[in-house]
């Protein structure tokens, strides 16, 4: 069973896609009932006729219990200026959730997609196995970096293989161009300086563009979390870029930032220490400091 806390616009996407792809049993969690149970009556019209799962929409956080996996999209409110806009009103809440997560369901894999998703899941990775707690983004802007580049050479995106973005899921992240190819060439090969901090711009404000224009991201998100669902429900392997807890890999520890790692039915199964070169690493440190900084604020507030 797949439960997805939260119910706005991003977790009804996710939903979207479990459903009507026949997943798994999908649980929808809203700490307004209604709005669950609606949702899942929409949802329960996508289910493909051959398949046997179903979709439920409930208040009340006891039902979790047996979830494989649990999806936290819930957030109060939406940020606006930052990712870290809400950093404190979300801490409180993905507490008292993780706490609920801990209580009737602690062996489930955890999805966090609420932001600043660096800060919360190195939260949540305190209160359950530290290997089962994800926070999903550092996918959905390497799927950015793969667009941008496309875009650059002129070409559709099958063109371009392991762009990868990885630290914070924000205004610092660092999209990997020592990695990425076109047509099998490094695109370091093909693209002078200006041009390289030109996509590194595009890819850290993206976010900013497509909500000046539609207002809030929700199926780039939405796939990127489904995917790792999938993985994890399917037990099918996945390579991807996610944010987890670091023990010294990349020379960090104690926080969770994107980093490439394979993912199955037993969370994640390993981080994979990609060579970058030494200019990626010092972008690396400084993303680095800047969650430590946030992880410190938001610690704060639970002490
Ligand atoms: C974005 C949100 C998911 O980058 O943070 O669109």
């Amino acid at each position: 069973m797949i439960s997805i806390i939260g119910t706005g616009r991003v977790g009804s996407a996710i939903a979207f896609l479990c459903t009507s792809s026949g997943l798994d049993d999908v649980l929808l969690v809203n700490r307004t009932e209604k709005k669950a149970i609606g949702e899942a009556l929409d949802l329960a019209n996508t289910i493909p006729s051959n398949s046997s799962i179903s979709v439920m929409g409930t208040g009340n956080y006891s039902k979790i219990a047996n979830s494989d996996v649990i999806i936290i999209a819930a957030s109060i409110g939406e940020h606006s200026a930052a990712r870290t806009d809400m950093m404190s009103e979300n801490t409180l809440m993905i507490k008292k959730i993780m706490q609920d997560i801990a209580k009737f369901a602690p062996e489930s894999k955890i999805l966090i997609v609420t932001n600043p998703v660096d800060v919360l899941t190195f939260l949540a990775s305190k209160y359950v196995i530290q290997k089962n707690t994800i926070g999903v983004a550092s996918s959905l802007d390497s799927s950015r970096f793969r667009f941008l580049l496309a875009h650059q050479f002129g070409t559709d995106q099958s063109h371009i293989t392991d762009a990868l973005v990885m630290g914070e899921h924000d205004d610092s992240m660092v999209p990997i161009f020592s990695h990425a190819k076109f047509g099998g060439t490094n695109v370091t090969e093909l693209l002078d300086q200006n041009q390289i901090d030109t996509i590194t711009s595009k890819v850290r404000f993206y976010w900013k563009d497509l909500r000046s224009t539609k207002g809030s991201s929700v199926y780039g998100i939405a796939k990127n979390t489904f995917d790792i669902a999938k993985a994890i429900i399917n037990n099918k392997s996945l390579e991807t870029p996610a944010s987890v807890l670091l023990k010294g890999e990349y020379g960090f520890e104690n926080l969770c930032m994107g980093v490439p790692i394979t993912v199955n039915k037993h969370g994640i199964v390993k981080i994979h220490q990609i060579p970058i070169t030494q200019n990626e690493k010092d972008q690396l440190c400084k993303s680095a400091n800047i969650i430590k900084n946030n992880i410190t604020q938001a610690e704060k507030l639970l002490s």
